[in-house]
């Protein structure tokens, strides 16, 4: 193995800031972290204290030598790690057990240029950006950023609809009366513009599948769910993932056509959308949990993504629960147009660990 190549590591702190390190296979995440001037939590470095303990959500690695109080088999079997001793065998994903401040970094800083607007409808706007150091932009699918608002001195959180692997950068905006972002897009906004943000943040973004997943989308929360489609179909899954996407009214629904795309391009992707007007002339009428049963989250054995406005995450819980089913990982986001991200998950396996 040439010492030249590195897998990338992303760090994701407890505030959803995350950072990503270049790792050679033959140097541990701690030295590639101290290298990239991270300070993650460290202490006897050694294998020995357990301080640098952290989940490793994806990858493979070599989890080097340590003693059984710093890190137990059921632990390790559970994929927690030591970062201190551990070295990459592939890409990876940490979740460190501090915040981003503690380990003296802070999101990365990007300023990029506007290169499309597209009114999708009158309540829907999608905006593209060219990024002036792309490559030094990465983040996990379903991740947002803070972008400063040009002309006011608003920021406001925005998953990326496009994947990591794409080089321009796009979003979906959901328009509402006065917000700082709507009235930029719907008036001031030209293709030129210059634009600053800061990410990526947030745990809402897609881990390894180990089990069937259940997407599902309210309005624009389906953008980050499209970055993750896209990530998908460049590695095809090997369980089925199946999308529900429910929005108010028919001028909403967006990408139902990148939506079909995917059905021929990711094996064992279906979907279907509702919408909650009466006046619709969607098949479905209603909201998404019409369209679950205990089926739809395969009795339990799922992975369910949820990313839409708090109502929505209350209903599909509600309705979950009253399924009688526990999904194996409930991850969510929830939105609102003017406010800070909220992320959050039900990780059954790892609050019990
Ligand atoms: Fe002590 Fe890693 S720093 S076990």
């Amino acid at each position: 193995m040439s010492t030249s190549m590195s897998f990338q590591v992303a760090l994701n702190f407890e505030d959803g800031i995350t950072r990503f390190v270049e790792c050679r296979p033959d140097e541990t995440v701690a030295e590639a972290s101290y290298k990239a001037r991270i300070n993650i939590p460290l202490d006897c470095r050694d294998g020995a204290c357990g301080t640098c303990k952290s989940l490793c959500e994806s990858g493979r690695y070599d989890g080097g030598d340590y003693i059984d109080e710093a890190l137990t088999g059921d632990e390790a079997a559970s994929g927690y790690c030591l970062p201190c001793q551990m070295t990459p065998h592939s890409d990876l994903v940490l979740r460190i057990p501090s915040s981003s401040a503690a380990a003296k970094t802070a999101a990365a800083t990007h300023t990029a240029t506007v290169v499309t607007i597209e009114r999708h409808s009158a309540t829907t706007v999608e905006f593209v950006l060219d990024v002036d150091d792309r490559d030094a932009l990465d983040f996990l699918p379903g991740q947002y950023v803070n972008i400063a608002v040009p002309g006011t001195d608003q920021t406001r959180s925005y998953s990326f609809s496009s994947g990591p692997g794409r080089r321009q950068a796009s979003f979906l905006v959901r328009i509402v009366a006065g917000g700082a972002m709507s009235g930029y897009l719907t008036e001031g906004a030209r293709v030129g513009d210059r634009v600053g943000f800061t990410g990526p943040v947030g745990s809402f973004y897609l881990r390894e599948l180990a089990r069937p997943a259940l997407l599902l989308a309210g309005g624009t929360g389906l953008a980050p769910l499209l970055s993750m489609l896209e990530d998908l179909a460049r590695k095809p899954p090997v369980h089925p993932v199946r999308l529900l996407y429910g929005v108010t009214t028919d001028q909403d629904l967006v990408h139902l056509d990148t939506l079909e795309s995917y059905v021929d391009a990711i094996p064992g992707f279906s979907f279907d959308h509702c919408v909650a007007d009466p006046a619709s002339t969607a098949r479905n009428k209603g909201f998404v949990t019409g369209l679950m049963d205990a089926g739809t989250l395969h009795d339990g054995d799922a992975d369910v993504y949820l990313c839409g406005p708090p109502a929505m995450v209350e209903a599909v819980r509600g309705h979950i629960s009253s399924l009688g089913v526990s999904p194996a990982n409930f991850h969510y986001e929830k939105f609102t147009p003017a406010a800070p991200r909220e992320t959050a998950e039900t990780a059954e396996s790892a609050e019990a660990a």
